[in-house]
C-alpha cells in the first residue's frame, strides 16, 4: 500500500494542474499563438530561474485585445492596483536542491524533455517526477535525451526524430558527465 501511494501520480501531483489567478493557457499562448518561451520566461537561457511572466509582460497584448472579457480581469486588476499576480508553482524542488535552467539549455536539453508538452496544456501541470532517481537517470546517460538546438524551445514535441544522433549531440554541446552524479552537484 505504502509503496503504491509513494508511487502514484497523486503523490508527484503528475497531470494536476494547481489553482491559478488566471485561466492562463499555454495551449493558446505557446501552441497555437506560437509565442516564445523566452517572451514570458525571460531569464531561462541566463540564471538558474526561468522566471515567470510579470503584469506588464501580460498587459504587452491585453492593453489592446481581450481587455473585456472576465478572464483577463484578474490581469487588469492587478496593473491597477500595482499587485503582482502570485502564480501558483507547478514543479517545485525542496530547498536543500540545487537546480540551474541556463546550463540545462545550453548542453542541449529542451523544455518539454523536463516539463512535457506545455503547449498541449490548457492548464500547466507537472508531466514528469522530478525526483533525484530522475535527475540522475538522465544525468548518467544524457545522450539519448538531447535535442538539436533548433529544438529546445519546442512547444510541443515534433513527430520527426531528430537528424543528429545521441553521440553526435554530446560531442557537439560538449556536455560533460564526469562529475553529473557526484551529490555535490545537486547538494551543496
Ligand atoms: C505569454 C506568456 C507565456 C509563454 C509564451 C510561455 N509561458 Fe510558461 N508560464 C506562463 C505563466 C503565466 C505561467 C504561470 C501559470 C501557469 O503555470 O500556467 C507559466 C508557467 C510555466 C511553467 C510552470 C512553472 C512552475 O513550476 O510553476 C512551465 C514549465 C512553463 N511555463 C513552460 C513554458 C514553456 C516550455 C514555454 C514555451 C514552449 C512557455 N512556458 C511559454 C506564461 C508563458
Ligand atoms: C503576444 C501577445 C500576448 C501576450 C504577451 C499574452 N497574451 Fe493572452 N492572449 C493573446 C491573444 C491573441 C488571445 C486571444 C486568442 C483567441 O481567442 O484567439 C489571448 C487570450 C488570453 C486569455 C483568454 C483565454 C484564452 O486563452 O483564450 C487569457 C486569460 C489570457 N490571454 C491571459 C494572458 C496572460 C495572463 C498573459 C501574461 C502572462 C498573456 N495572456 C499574455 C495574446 C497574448
Ligand atoms: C533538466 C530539466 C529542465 C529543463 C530542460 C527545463 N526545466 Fe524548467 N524547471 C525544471 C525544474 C526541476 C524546475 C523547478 C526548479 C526549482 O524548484 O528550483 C523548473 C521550473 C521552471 C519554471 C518555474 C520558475 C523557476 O525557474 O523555478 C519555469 C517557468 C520553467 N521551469 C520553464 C522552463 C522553460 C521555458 C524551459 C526551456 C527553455 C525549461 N523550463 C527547461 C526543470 C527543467
Ligand atoms: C534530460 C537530461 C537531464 C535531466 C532530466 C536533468 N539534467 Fe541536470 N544536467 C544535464 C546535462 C546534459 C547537464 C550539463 C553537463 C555539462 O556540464 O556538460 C546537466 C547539468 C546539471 C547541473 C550543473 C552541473 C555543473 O557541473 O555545473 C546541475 C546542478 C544539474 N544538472 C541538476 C539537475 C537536477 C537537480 C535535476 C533534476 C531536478 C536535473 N539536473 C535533471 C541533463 C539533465
Ligand atoms: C542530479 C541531481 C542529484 C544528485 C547528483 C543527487 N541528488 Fe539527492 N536529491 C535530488 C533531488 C531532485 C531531490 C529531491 C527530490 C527527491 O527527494 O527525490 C533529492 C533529495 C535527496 C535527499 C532527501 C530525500 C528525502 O527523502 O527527503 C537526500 C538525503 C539526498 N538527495 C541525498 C543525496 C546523496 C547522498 C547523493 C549522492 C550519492 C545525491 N543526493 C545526489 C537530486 C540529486
Amino acid at each position: 500500500m505504502a509503496y503504491a501511494y509513494f508511487h502514484s501520480t497523486y503523490w508527484n501531483r503528475i497531470g494536476i494542474a494547481p489553482e491559478q489567478p488566471v485561466l492562463f493557457s499555454h495551449r493558446h499562448h505557446a501552441g497555437e499563438l506560437r509565442i516564445d518561451c523566452r517572451n514570458c520566461h525571460a531569464t531561462v537561457e541566463t540564471s538558474a530561474f526561468a522566471g515567470l511572466p510579470s503584469t506588464q509582460a501580460c498587459l504587452a497584448c491585453h492593453s489592446q485585445i481581450f481587455t473585456r472579457t472576465t478572464m483577463i480581469r484578474p490581469v487588469v486588476q492587478s496593473a491597477v492596483e500595482d499587485v503582482p499576480l502570485q502564480w501558483s508553482r507547478v514543479s517545485q524542488l525542496p530547498a536543500h536542491v540545487f537546480f540551474n535552467h541556463s546550463i540545462h539549455v545550453a548542453k542541449g536539453v529542451a523544455c518539454i524533455t523536463c516539463h512535457g508538452d506545455v503547449g498541449a496544456m490548457a492548464l500547466t501541470a507537472k508531466a514528469e517526477p522530478m525526483t533525484m532517481r530522475w535527475c540522475l537517470d538522465c544525468h548518467r546517460d544524457p545522450a539519448p535525451r538531447l535535442s538539436p538546438p533548433d529544438r529546445i524551445f519546442e512547444a510541443v514535441a515534433g513527430r520527426e526524430p531528430p537528424r543528429a544522433g545521441g553521440a553526435e549531440l554530446m560531442e557537439y554541446y560538449r556536455v560533460r558527465t564526469d562529475s553529473l552524479t557526484d551529490c555535490s552537484t545537486c547538494h551543496h
